[in-house]
């Protein structure tokens, strides 16, 4: 017997399997929560206590005039490899083109709902994000930073991201496309 201990050892004994429960309790209380966001959510990935990164398949609208077009097309492919639905509006060639044109499309394509997101490529991103803009509903954000990719998502809940192809190379571009389409708006 445990003479220094007040308990006695049924009590103890107790005392052991209350707190096995109450720590199952807490475990399950909390796996069932997470599942609730996560079925709601359609996401499958966790940051902090609330889902701001989503995996789900997306379709995207993407579009460059001819500063962009050559970034434009390697980056069609990338979109698809993640898993996301492109829909390629041009331009395909290095014959100059107007920008507002390009932006018009990927912007009626949101507005129709025919798409979730969009992609605008220029040769600073300026141009178009200056263009997409002027459409209702659209907050197209001109970024260079994957940190920017980010924020605008989370914080800003823009649904247009605009590059510059003579700002940022191929790699900065697909991380920056990749965190854009993954993040969500914490609202
Ligand atoms: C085209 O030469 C260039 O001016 C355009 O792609 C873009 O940079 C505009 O913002």
């Amino acid at each position: 017997t445990l003479t220094w201990c007040p308990l006695k050892f049924g009590e103890l004994v107790s005392v052991g399997v209350y707190h096995t429960l109450m720590s199952e309790v807490k475990w399950y209380k909390e796996y069932v929560w997470k599942s609730f966001i996560f079925f709601f959510s359609e996401t499958h990935a966790w940051t902090g206590n609330f889902v701001t990164i989503s995996n789900k398949m997306k379709k995207i609208a993407i579009a460059a005039d001819h500063g962009g077009f050559e970034l434009k097309d390697s980056m069609v492919e990338y979109i698809k490899s993640l898993g996301n639905e492109v829909m390629d509006l041009g331009t395909n060639s290095a014959d100059s083109v107007d920008y507002p044109d390009y932006a018009k499309k990927v912007c009626e394509e949101i507005q129709q709902g025919n798409s979730d997101l969009g992609i605008l490529i220029c040769g600073t991103g300026i141009g178009m994000s200056l263009a997409a803009n002027k459409f209702e509903g659209i907050r197209a954000a001109c970024v260079s930073d994957v940190y920017s990719a980010k924020m605008s998502r989370n914080h800003n809940n823009a649904n247009v991201l605009c590059i510059g192809a003579r700002v940022i190379g191929d790699e900065v571009a697909k991380l920056i496309i990749k965190t854009f389409l993954e993040n969500e708006f914490e609202a």
